[in-house]
């Protein structure tokens, strides 16, 4: 038995807690290293490692689309919790990269996985989309509508990328990270407390313009790359910052905790930079932040899951703790969760 050393306000006050009961990854085998990236933008493995951290990261295959890297982390979150695809009652999947516009990237899950119960949809937060998509499913089971939900953050944001733009393409990588979330009696733990946030006069600052309405797919925006992803990376850097640190620290205000208190902080996976200068003003020690984006760089919507599942995996977790995810992104989109595990 862990010996609680906290005294966490539990927040809500529905019957039902909604704990993750099982995680799984699937990142695709091919992988690009710095070196490779030297030989195909002016850069090199120094510049990159030194601004980002960042030494390797994955990249689907052309057969691959995000459905596939997202089922087989699906397949590997069931296999965790010892659930049956049947039993899921809902799929909730963020992304930036869905397969296509319609259907969405959740019916292709469930129908590539056989959760034929489900019903299932996606959410666009950019890189904030994993921890927003779990407070989504975490309000559906808490108010006693879902059993079992299961979520994801998939994402090939190879095909997103312009392989000319250095400043962008040595920070992404694709992969897939899956959870699954099930009711418990109130006060066994799970998602205790999420605070999302959003301010969309920022958006221009990170985006991709071509493929939706404004834009729809023509050879013009072909010709003009409006298909790639555009950011200004040093002002993305600064409010990544700002708005990560804000946000951790007031869901810990919130909850009636302290840094000391948190066994993990899980922090978007974008830049190792971004994740010291947090870590300088939210405090904390240094093992207390789980960092794999040395191996997959930035997988958008599934960084923080896939660093969540690895982070299991190693027994980084055990019953009792608390851990809190922190995200930023696009929209601007950013937001902060404290989860009690319950898992292992
Ligand atoms: O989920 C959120 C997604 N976005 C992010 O996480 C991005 C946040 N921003 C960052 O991580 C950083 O701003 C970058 C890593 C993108 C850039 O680092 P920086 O320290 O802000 O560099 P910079 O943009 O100020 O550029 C410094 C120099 C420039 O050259 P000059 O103008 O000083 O001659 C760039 O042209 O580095 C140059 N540069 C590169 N050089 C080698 C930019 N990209 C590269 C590159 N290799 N890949």
């Amino acid at each position: 038995m862990t010996k609680k050393t906290h005294d966490l306000k539990r927040i809500r006050t529905t019957p039902l807690d909604a704990v993750i009961i099982g995680t799984g990854a699937y990142m695709p085998e091919r992988i690009l290293t710095n070196d490779e990236l030297s030989t195909m933008v002016a850069t090199s493995n120094e510049w990159i490692e030194s601004r980002t951290g960042i030494r390797e990261r994955r990249i689907a295959s052309p057969e691959q689309a995000s459905s596939d890297l997202g089922a087989e982390a699906a397949r590997r979150a069931l296999a965790n919790a010892r659930v049956q695809a049947d039993e899921i009652d809902m799929i909730v999947v963020a992304t930036i990269t869905p397969d296509m516009g319609l259907p969405n990237t959740g019916c292709l899950i469930q129908q590539k996985i056989g959760a034929h119960n489900a019903f299932c949809f996606d959410i666009e937060a950019a890189c904030s989309g994993f921890v927003y998509a779990l407070e989504i499913a975490s309000q559906f089971i808490s108010n006693g509508t879902v059993k079992t939900a299961l979520v994801l953050g998939a994402e090939k944001i190879s095909c997103i990328t312009d392989w000319k733009d250095r400043s962008l393409c040595v920070l992404f990588g694709d992969g897939a990270g899956a959870a699954v979330v099930q009711a418990r009696p109130a006060g066994t733990g799970g998602v205790i407390h999420t605070i999302m946030r959003s301010d969309g006069r920022l958006g221009d600052l990170l985006m991709l313009p071509g493929g939706g309405s404004r834009h729809p797919a023509s050879h013009d925006t072909v010709s003009h790359g409006l298909h790639y992803m555009k950011m200004d990376g040093r002002e993305v850097f600064k409010h990544a910052v700002t708005c990560m640190t804000s946000v951790a620290k007031d869901v810990l205000t919130a909850c009636g905790l302290k840094v000391e208190d948190l066994k993990l902080i899980i922090p978007h996976q974008a830049n190792m930079r971004i994740v010291k200068a947090i870590g300088d003003r939210l405090g904390g020690k240094p093992e207390q932040y789980f960092v794999n984006l040395d191996k997959y760089g930035n997988t958008s919507a599934a960084s923080v899951i896939v660093a969540l599942d690895e982070a299991s995996r190693k027994n980084h977790l055990k019953k009792g703790d608390l851990v809190l995810l922190v995200a930023f992104g696009g929209g601007f989109t950013w937001c902060a969760s404290i989860v009690e595990w319950c898992h292992g």
